[in-house]
């Protein structure tokens, strides 16, 4: 079985319905702090807890057969965690820690870990390869780096094999519609120009267009929240089969501006978006895009959704259906 931390969660909540349409019972682990307990598909056990409880990670791990663990239970907010730096130290690093503890007491000995393009900060170059150097320019980006740091001299010591996998700009939502992105308060470019529509929001600001890009917005690599999933899927096979601890992107390979992603959710609902140009954002690089094929190498993982058009009329579909997330 597979225990998955944080499986209340945008990323997570698909995964779990992922692994359920596989025919697997995973059992979750969410503390709810950020988590929908809504979006947890029902046939997966659901357990509220926090990964940094030793105790309720020991009575899941003593309680079901657990092979393997997906790790997503994190802060991810860059500029809450420049504001509260030790809040993601101690959620982040101390979260990772108590797992592998709990992992070496139960002899669990497979971890997929959701990393971030966050542990590159401003690359050099792009698109952007795994040997890359890491200089995370937030204390979010910071826990990442630490969180693989600790994976890689914790994993020979006590066998372990872990696959960290790195992604981009995780976006759009289950085709059915059931699932989405729902965080409060909302800080992600998407699901902001999304609220223009339906009546949320005035405008959109733009962060920005004196970058040295095409247009002057910012670059960013889109990918579909669903095919994240399958590489976890395909992640977890390797790992299973016995493959050896490594980390990957997971991007589209592609870059789109803040105003191409404006553009094609004006097209995608058919409606003019206003939106207004206001300073930089601080710690936002000019261009992020991913070299994913190392993914494809390592994992044979391709993304199939991940046309910028179908993420947002896939996150349109989302939104327009749940406006206030899972509330309602
Ligand atoms: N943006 C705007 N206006 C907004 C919101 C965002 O112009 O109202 C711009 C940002 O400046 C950026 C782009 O849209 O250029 C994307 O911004 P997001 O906040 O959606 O995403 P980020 O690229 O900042 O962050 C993502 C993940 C983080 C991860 C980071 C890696 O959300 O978790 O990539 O650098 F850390």
């Amino acid at each position: 079985m597979i225990l998955i931390c944080g499986g209340a969660g945008y990323v997570g909540s698909h995964m779990v319905r992922a692994l359920v349409a596989q025919g697997e019972k995973p059992v979750v682990i969410d503390s709810l702090r950020t988590g929908h307990k809504a979006a947890v598909h029902p046939d997966a056990v659901f357990v509220q807890g926090d990964i940094r409880d030793r105790a309720t990670l020991d009575g899941i791990l003593a309680g079901y057969p657990i092979d393997a663990v997906i790790h997503f239970a994190a802060s991810t907010q860059v500029g809450e965690s420049v504001q509260k730096p030790l809040e993601y130290f101690n959620n982040n690093v101390l979260g990772m820690q108590t797992l592998l503890e709990a992992m070496v007491a139960h002899s669990v000995r497979n971890l997929v870990f959701s990393s971030s393009a966050a542990v590159y900060g401003d690359p050099d170059t792009v698109p952007v390869t795994e040997d890359a150097p890491h200089r995370p320019t937030s204390p979010y980006g910071e826990t990442k780096r630490i969180m693989e740091e600790m994976m890689r001299w914790v994993g020979p010591a006590h066998g372990i094999a872990s696959v960290s996998l790195r992604y981009f700009n995780v976006a759009g939502a289950i085709a059915d519609g059931s699932l989405g992105e729902a965080h409060f308060p909302e800080s992600h470019l998407i699901p902001l120009i999304l609220q223009v529509p339906l009546g949320r929001r005035k405008q959109i600001t733009v962060f920005g267009d004196d970058y040295d890009t095409p247009d002057g917005t910012c670059i960013r690599d889109y990918i579909h929240v669903e095919d994240l999933a399958d590489a976890h899927i395909l992640a977890l096979a390797y790992l299973r089969n016995g493959g050896r601890s490594d980390a990957v992107n997971l991007g589209n390979g592609a870059g789109f501006s803040v105003k191409e992603v404006i553009a094609t959710a004006e097209k995608v609902v058919g409606k003019s978006i206003p939106s207004r140009i206001e300073g930089r954002r601080a710690g936002d690089p000019a261009r992020l895009v991913a070299s994913s094929a190392k993914a494809e190498a390592v994992l044979g993982w391709k993304p199939t959704r991940s046309d910028l058009e179908n993420i947002v009329a896939t996150a349109w579909n989302w939104h327009a259906k749940h406006p206030d997330g899972y509330e309602r």
